[in-house]
């Protein structure tokens, strides 16, 4: 068995020995964590940890002397199209000089763009583009990433990106959980008839997604422009045969009925939530699913901000998340979006770190397994450089406050 002891913590965050599945309202704003403490892993897993003054006598352990720093549990990323094959920064100047999301979509520009592309791209340098990204995310402090696919657009094409996702969950340290998201946007073929397209999606893709076990869950883009909220009902009536489990793109560009429709299918999360009032917090708040926030692609595009505040003080979890892809939010970079949920969305600092560890974990399913320091969790930590404070993270925007990464109890 490997050993390995952290000693002189100056403080060890969402450290408690039973965590909840998630943190909502008024408790977002509490962490537990312990001053001058000791964490101790045995193998992949978390075994104990407790103040210094009671650090037990180890024998064999690897140790690692954290005075002045803090340790974390790892950023879950619970919403990332990292699988893609180039950069957009032109669609991205067309963006300064004025062109709307959607009027780049309309022109064949956006995730068509990418689609495109994607058609052409062989599977084996995807997959080395995408695990260059996952080192990145890594020296940023993330241990857990779902990665959706929907650059495919036909049957070949979404089954040869969610091959690489599942290569790339075998080969990577990192807990992946992949999304089969073929409702993404209507190809050029389909435009005069989207229906058929869903016809496709439902009676081709999903079958073989099932049937080669290639994702774990089914996303649609539910808004304006995109998937109605009647075509995301059949989708995800059809997925539910296969038990796919729902995280849906909702209520970025309108009130689009996606959030309900959403909570109807019991999906386990609703992402973007740029349009969210009395109603859509409602249903919220009668449901399990997770409101899942992305401010790097409301930053990126200009739009409104997600009422953050409302939902967290209607007493409702939030989870935040760094929408990683070429068109909308191109950083994985987690301890970004923790400013910007601060800076931008008014969240306190204790709020950010829940909604990117243990609230992130639950939008995967992982709550049982990850995002947060507890006993029999897998040990994916992060070790901070020297820093002052917890609110220190959000506050210095731009600088790499991670100094390790540990993924199953190993430092990388
Ligand atoms: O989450 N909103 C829909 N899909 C992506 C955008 C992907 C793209 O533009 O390539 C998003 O922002
Ligand atoms: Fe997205």
């Amino acid at each position: 068995m490997q050993t390995l002891l952290i000693k002189n913590i100056k403080q060890l965050v969402s450290a408690t020995k039973e965590f909840p599945d998630k943190i909502s309202g008024k408790e977002m704003q509490h962490i537990s964590s312990i001053e001058n403490a000791w964490l101790l892993i045995k193998d992949e897993h978390i075994a104990d940890f407790g103040s210094m003054p009671e650090i037990p006598s180890v024998t064999n352990a690897e140790t690692i002397d954290a005075t002045g720093r803090m340790v974390l549990p790892a950023w879950c990323d619970s919403h990332t199209h990292l699988v893609f094959p180039n950069s957009r920064e032109i669609e991205y100047t067309d963006k300064i000089k004025g062109l709307s999301y959607e009027e780049i979509a309309k022109r064949g520009g956006g995730i068509l763009n990418s689609a495109k592309m994607m058609q052409e791209a062989d599977e084996e340098s995807l997959f080395q583009d995408a695990m260059e990204r996952l080192h990145e995310i890594t020296r940023w402090g993330t241990g857990a990433v779902e990665i959706k696919s929907g650059y495919g657009l036909t049957t070949e094409t979404e089954l040869k990106m969610l091959r690489v996702i599942k290569r790339l969950k075998k080969e990577s340290p990192l807990t992946i959980r992949s999304t089969f998201l073929g409702a993404h946007a209507i190809p050029l073929a389909f435009k005069s008839n989207p229906d058929k397209y869903v016809d496709l999606v439902i009676n081709e893709m999903l079958p073989e997604v099932a049937k080669e076990r290639l994702a774990d869950f089914v996303d649609v883009f539910c808004d304006r422009g995109f998937f109605s909220v009647e075509q995301t009902d059949r989708i995800l009536d059809a997925a539910a045969h296969y038990h796919l489990k729902p995280k849906i793109h909702a209520n970025e560009l309108d009130f689009s009925g996606g959030i309900q429709t959403g909570i109807k299918h019991k999906a386990l999360s609703v992402d973007h939530l740029e349009f969210t009032g009395p109603d859509e917090i409602q249903a919220l708040l009668e449901s399990d699913t997770m409101p899942v926030i992305l401010p790097g692609a409301a930053f990126f595009l200009n739009l409104k901000y997600a009422p953050a505040r409302d939902i967290i003080d209607a007493g409702l979890p939030l989870t935040l998340a760094t929408d990683f892809n070429p068109g909308s939010s191109p950083s994985g970079n987690m301890q970004l979006i923790i400013s910007m949920g601060s800076i931008l969305y008014k969240m306190l600092p204790a709020e950010t770190i829940h909604a990117t560890t243990i609230n992130g974990a639950y939008a995967m399913g992982l709550q049982q397994e990850l995002g947060s320091v507890t006993p029999g969790k897998r040990a994916n930590l992060i070790i901070t450089k020297p820093i002052p404070s917890i609110e220190y993270i959000p506050y210095a925007y731009g600088e790499n406050k991670v100094e390790k990464i540990i993924l199953n109890g190993k430092v990388q």
